[in-house]
């Protein structure tokens, strides 16, 4: 099956430009103009629209056991909601049960993907334990498996969480594994005895989750695991930066030289915490997620940040839980799964408010949403690029084509959307994925009929391999050579 994308825009991260892409065999065979196709090639006309690379979604939690119950979306409906929204690839984290091995989860997490997802797809392993075990295990997580992240949590004391003696001898282990580290930074134990605190005051419900554990916690975890970071110069990717504090000390330490690099979420860009303050308990509860939504001024910072690349990324934390799943806190907020949704709404998030409002341009919405992951993850420049050679993971955008986010017309699992009511004006209206026309969004009088796209969706999802040593240990070995201590020689 060959297709050629004709009259369209193309944009990358680094340039837009006016050409024709010729794809076949689920690869870009071609990007130009007066390109010869073969006979039965289909045609598609993109006069007016925008072909950008597909949306790499970073962080998902797809079908994950957590806090007694587990995330409500899979691998189907979440690589469905990716290919309807303008992603083409998502990166699940693995988490071993306790005392469990590194390796049976990763076979437990590929059984429950391979031959489910509709999409390609890749896994960060969690590390929440530390013994003889692990070490050896991640190295064939890294060499045999090809998975070159690791992340630790800072929170979730007694069930994720680790304490900085293991942050230390990991970080150690992924250097030498030419692996990338990655943390939840928030500060465990304060967050544990900040919850205490609102339950002895009497404050139970959901706004008891963001006023347990302010932006300061996120602040002091993220500068600890980046000096932890620094002194082990392993390079450092810190996953949903939530807070002003937190992009301030990631900041901080890129201008100082240090190899880090910062993940903004969807949710966190567009909303503050005001709706953990709503009357209604599932609406409330529907926002309760780690680290929580801040307020105002923080979206302001993360904007910025994110414009003048502190923050390289932009993920979801896709983790959803239904109603009832969080009514299991409805007279205690510490039990209520922590979690929200995204993964469908992100790519027109980031354009409505990044795009629409002039905070970025067309290719910077390509850097955040694909590129700059492809290349921190080692993927580059197999996705994240409409360029000769690469996977034929691409997207078509018309701007003049508009929708209202709703759970009503969403395709998660689950019946809440912490996007509810936001106008989008720009839609992807066409997915190709592996080469194919998956999705294609009928519009009626310039509107997106969102619930009812024309799918074309196989459970071919392959899960790509990831080399250790990518672009971001390039710095590495040189710092260490300008780092490491001097030694004088004297006589007596
Ligand atoms: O609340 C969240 N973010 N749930 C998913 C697990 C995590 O912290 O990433
Ligand atoms: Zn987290
Ligand atoms: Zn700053
Ligand atoms: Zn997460």
């Amino acid at each position: 099956m060959s297709i050629l994308l004709k009259n369209g825009t193309v944009v990358n991260s680094d340039r837009k430009f006016k050409a024709d892409v010729y794809i076949k065999g689920g690869l870009i065979e071609e990007v130009g103009t007066d390109i010869v196709v073969e006979q039965n090639c289909t045609i598609v006309d993109c006069t007016g629209k925008f072909i950008v690379p597909g949306a790499i979604d970073p962080h998902v939690h797809l079908e994950m056991p957590f806090m007694g119950t587990f995330s409500k979306d899979g691998y189907e409906s979440g690589s469905k909601m990716a290919l309807v929204g303008g992603s083409t690839f998502y990166i699940d984290f693995i988490v071993p049960k306790k005392n469990g091995s590194l390796i049976e989860a990763y076979k437990e997490w590929s059984g429950r993907a391979l031959g489910t997802s509709y999409c390609d797809f890749s896994f960060h392993c969690c590390v929440t334990e530390w013994n003889e075990k692990r070490h050896e295990e991640m190295e064939t997580i890294v060499n045999e498996f090809g998975i070159n992240s690791f992340k630790f949590f800072l929170a979730y004391k007694g069930a994720l969480m680790v304490e900085d003696e293991l942050l230390v001898k990991a970080f150690k282990r992924c250097k030498e594994l030419g692996a990338l580290c990655q943390v939840h930074a928030e500060h465990g134990d304060l967050v544990v005895a900040g919850q205490n605190e609102m339950i002895k005051k009497g404050i139970k419900g959901p706004e008891g989750h963001p006023q347990s554990r302010p932006d300061f916690f996120e602040g002091e975890a993220t500068n600890r695991a980046l000096q932890i970071a620094r002194h082990v110069n392993v390079p450092l990717y810190v996953v949903h930066v939530s807070c002003k504090l937190a992009a301030d000390s990631i900041e901080r330490a890129q201008k100082e030289g240090q190899v880090c690099f910062g993940e903004a979420l969807a949710g966190h860009l567009a909303k503050d915490d005001s709706g953990y303050y709503n009357e209604d308990f599932d609406t409330a509860a529907g926002f309760v997620m780690s680290p929580p939504f801040r307020p105002k001024f923080n979206q302001k910072a993360l904007w910025s940040h994110l414009q003048n690349g502190v923050l390289s990324t932009t993920g979801t934390d896709h983790c959803t839980f239904t109603k009832k799943d969080k009514r299991m806190g409805i007279n205690d907020f510490r039990k209520i799964p922590n979690g929200c949704g995204g993964m469908e709404d992100r790519p027109s998030v980031i354009w409505e408010l990044g795009v629409n409002t002039g905070r970025i341009s067309l290719s910077d919405f390509v850097s955040v949403t694909s590129t700059n992951s492809a290349k921190i993850f080692n993927l580059y420049p197999q996705k994240g690029v409409i360029a000769k050679g690469s996977d034929a993971d691409i997207v078509i955008w018309d701007p003049e084509v508009k929708r209202t986010i709703s759970h009503e017309t969403h395709h998660s699992n689950i019946d809440f959307n912490v996007f509810e009511g936001m106008k989008i004006n720009a839609c992807p209206i066409m997915t190709i994925s592996q080469g194919k026309i998956v999705v294609r969004t009928k519009v009626v009088d310039g509107v997106a009929v969102w619930d009812k796209p024309e799918l074309n969706l196989e459970k071919t999802g392959r899960f790509v391999k990831r080399k250790p040593f990518g672009p971001i240990y390039d710095r590495i070995k040189k710092l260490d050579e300008n780092l490491y201590p001097k030694k004088i020689e004297r006589e007596n």
